[in-house]
């Protein structure tokens, strides 16, 4: 069995050109570094900031997001590079093709359905939460059974999936056109934050900006992080190695630029574009997220801060319950487009692997009239619907982290070997620093993984078997590069 059999950077531009794959090509670089701040900004910063600083970074949790953002920026360059020399729907997953072979291309796409497929749903659970509550704060409560913490069926949940489901088969102009109007929303909420909110930041809230590190109580078994179980390390909160953990959580807000490497095939000029997209929206967001994070522990003692919704909190805390209520529909834009973008990464990934035939190659048909693959966002959709409405996440969130740290791993890897096996080909973009920045890249990501609890590592090795099952049952047999032999 040849299961590192590479598919050629050639091979993969060509088949982007078959009449009956060919996905249309319309975004620019502006359109992508929209799509990259539609799908990064959304829990993280509506939600986690609070938590984060109350727990365990404190004031400092600005630092976390800086140090979070550093580990991104590093496997952003390498990205950057990679879709700059190979312009093909699939981010990860097609560059593993060209670089490692077939079946690590293989586990990389496995482990994106999971990070993708779960993020959609963790998200639109939380973007229900959100809905929840604006409704019964103009007095039209949602029965319990229906929305909430713990319903029977979420359905805000799955309506809001079905319609973005809809929006996506009609187009990409059309998905990356109410993305925009959402993003705006999103991002002038953001900034309403930061520039009503200084108003009230009070300067005696930063001292102490690092609270005195607290070892927290000895998490035992499943649950305790990697790093302890293996090297007996003791968890604690606050101080230097508190901000550096709170980086491993806060990560979270930081994923979804990698995503706009899926929609490479789908700009005009990729090779230029996606580069720009990619670093532009990570740039961005950073200086967002740190502002508003000095601005949130400004406004209120990080030991008061709430932990479900600590923005529009802060607001009520000082007063001004009306640009909470803002805030929440800002919020609530937010991460609608949170789950736009991940949707329309996962069907790009599951098209790339299906046009290869490591899937049913009939799910890749691009739709006549919309040029998008519509059986596989219907195919998407459902299975996103289903775990969105019936499944209650909490830490399976967590896996979300493991997979995209796993798939950073494998890019920055990539990008040194793609450097020594194809050093000719053109690159529209070099990461500097090759190979010392890759390997970086790996450590840092390496890190952060091992901060995450064992329960998540046994779940991310379980689903990534099942993965192994499938590729030797159906793909390693009716792969496009068996036929090619
Ligand atoms: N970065 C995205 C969020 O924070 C996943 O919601």
């Amino acid at each position: 069995m040849d299961i590192f059999r590479t598919k050629s950077v050639e091979q993969s531009i060509r088949d982007t050109e078959a009449p009956e794959h060919q996905l249309r090509k319309r975004l620019t670089a502006t359109d992508l570094t929209v799509f990259g701040i539609g799908v990064i900004v959304g829990t993280g910063i509506f939600v986690l900031t609070g938590q984060v600083a109350k727990e365990v970074a404190g004031p400092a949790v600005a630092i976390s997001f800086v140090v979070a953002a550093v580990v991104c920026g590093l496997a952003a360059l390498c990205y950057a590079e990679f879709a700059s020399t190979i312009p093909v729907a699939g981010s990860a997953y097609t560059f593993s093709f060209a670089t490692l072979g077939e079946f690590p291309a293989w586990v990389i796409g496995w482990d994106l359905l999971l990070e993708l497929a779960l993020a959609a749903a963790v998200v639109s659970v939380g973007w229900s939460g959100y809905f929840a509550s604006l409704l019964a704060s103009i007095g039209l409560p949602l029965p319990g059974s229906i929305a909430g913490d713990d319903p029977v069926v979420n359905v805000p949940a799955i309506l809001i999936v079905l319609l973005l489901t809809a929006i996506l088969i009609a187009g990409i102009k059309l998905s990356s056109r109410v993305n925009l109007i959402l993003v705006t929303t999103k991002i002038t909420v953001v900034l309403l934050v930061i520039v009503a909110g200084l108003f009230f930041v009070k300067a005696a809230n930063y001292t102490p900006f690092i609270p005195e590190a607290v070892p927290t109580p000895r998490v035992e078994g499943l649950k305790a992080p990697l790093i302890q179980v293996l090297f007996g390390v003791t968890p604690v909160a606050f101080g230097v190695i508190g901000v550096f953990s709170a980086a491993a959580i806060v990560f979270f807000a930081f994923i979804g630029f990698d995503i706009v490497a899926t929609a490479a095939e789908e700009t005009i000029e990729p090779q230029r574009d996606v580069p720009r997209g990619i670093l532009g929206s990570l740039a961005i967001c950073t200086f967002l997220y740190v502002a508003v994070s000095l601005v949130v522990v400004g406004m209120q003692r990080y030991t008061q801060l709430s932990t479900s919704a600590p923005l529009s909190d802060a607001f009520t805390a000082v007063g001004y319950a009306w640009l909470a209520t803002i805030i929440s529909v800002g919020a609530i834009a937010g991460l609608t487009t949170v789950v736009l973008v991940l949707l329309l990464g996962q069907t790009r990934v599951l098209f790339a692997m299906c046009r290869d035939g490591l899937l049913p190659r009939a799910l890749a048909k691009v739709h006549p009239r919309y040029g998008t693959p519509a059986r596989l966002t219907i195919v998407i959709g459902l299975v996103t619907m289903a775990l969105a409405g019936f499944v209650s996440f909490g830490e399976l969130a967590e896996l979300v982290n493991i997979g995209t740290l796993f798939a950073f791993v494998v890019v920055s890897v990539g990008v040194i070997v793609l450097r020594r096996t194809r050093p000719e080909l053109p690159r529209a973009f070099r990461a500097p620093l090759v190979p010392v920045l890759p390997i970086v890249s790996v450590l840092a990501c390496l890190y952060l993984m091992v901060n995450l609890p064992v329960e998540t590592w046994l779940r991310f090795v379980i689903w990534m078997i099942v993965g192994v099952v499938v590729y030797c049952a159906f793909g390693y047999w009716h792969s496009r590069m068996m036929a090619s032999r």
